[in-house]
């Protein structure tokens, strides 16, 4: 069966990037021109899917307005468009007019809440009236994923040949495995692993390989009952990585090694290495940014430096 709907858990507090998601979801801070969650919405998109099935919050509103219609906008433009005179004014009226009605246009939306942030398996499950009985993808917009595939795609071309659960997979060096859910499993095609374990954020000591879980998944639905009855487990969460382990018992589950670049958009640091790649891939902006880069004294930054010495420090 193919896969049409697309499950994006956006709920979660954003605690790793506080102060700036305090009044706002994290997955709507810009990355250059685009809030962050438009990237992933663009891969769902260019991969096939016809429904996005959001989980949000409360204080989530700007999620569901970005991708709504706006009205106001796009009377305002058209004005704007009528009344100029000057011939490369109105094109680039028109292009932003277009890019707002694009976005709108982009995929069916539905929304669901999320009463309580109970962890990722708990958002899955507030989705299942949405998706019913029919395989599904889920898409977590703090990883955004940059390649001549969309990584959602190649995850889709792999299933539509073995017809089971999958999940995206990347090597992660060192200590930092800890931060994701980790498999164990065997390389059996290209790219492709065949799982005989997961773990949700071990110990770096603990972790049974260095093949952490991205958010990028294709599920079916067994999970939806699988998650109706599981107990917190990390974090006092429910855990979709829990949830796995246990349709890992009755049914093969694989795991793909996609060939792209991630970013982790939710963390700061993550956010900016993000910002700085995106800028210079950006085709309006990429000579004059390429330059600011290049001419850039990351050791004083250009005068004003960024690493004022302690008055403790003065003093030896
Ligand atoms: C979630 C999953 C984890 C996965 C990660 C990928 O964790 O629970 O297994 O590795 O996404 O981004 P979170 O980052 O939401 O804590």
């Amino acid at each position: 069966m193919r896969i049409r709907k697309a499950v994006f858990p956006a709920a979660g507090l954003g605690t790793r990037f506080l102060p700036a998601t305090k009044a706002q979801p994290k997955v709507m801070l810009p990355l250059v021109d685009k809030p962050i969650i438009q990237y992933v919405v663009e891969e769902a998109r260019d991969s096939g899917i016809e429904q996005i099935i959001f989980v949000t919050g409360r204080g989530q509103r700007a999620i569901e307005d970005h991708f709504d219609i706006s009205f106001e906008l796009e009377r305002v433009l058209e004005g704007k468009i009528r009344d100029t005179t000057d011939k490369a004014k109105r094109e680039s009226l028109e292009a932003m007019l277009e890019e707002a009605r694009g976005i709108s246009n982009m995929v069916d939306t539905a929304y669901v809440r999320q009463k309580e942030a109970k962890g990722l398996g708990h958002a899955i499950l507030a989705a299942r009236e949405l998706v019913g009985n029919e395989p599904f993808a889920v898409l977590l917009g703090d990883d955004v994923i940059y390649g001549p595939t969309p990584c959602l795609k190649q995850m889709i071309n792999s299933y539509s040949r073995y017809k089971c659960p999958l999940i995206a997979l990347e090597r992660i060096p060192g200590d930092e495995i800890s931060r994701f859910g980790v498999i164990d499993g065997t390389l059996v095609d290209e790219r492709l692993y065949k799982l005989s374990g997961m773990v949700e954020k071990p110990k770096p000591e603990e972790a049974p390989s260095d093949l952490a879980i991205i958010g990028r998944y294709i599920l079916t639905p067994e999970i939806f009952e699988i998650l109706g009855s599981l107990p917190p487990g990390k974090g006092d969460e429910i855990q979709l990585t829990d949830g796995l382990v246990e349709l890992l018992r009755r049914q093969v589950i694989y795991g793909y090694e996609f060939e792209g670049r991630r970013y982790d958009a939710g963390d700061k640091l993550g956010f900016l290495i993000a910002t700085v790649e995106y800028g210079l891939r950006n085709t309006e902006l990429r000579d004059d940014f390429r330059e600011y880069l290049s001419n850039l004294d990351i050791n004083t930054i250009n005068g004003t430096d960024p690493f004022p010495k302690k008055k403790t420090d003065s003093k030896q």
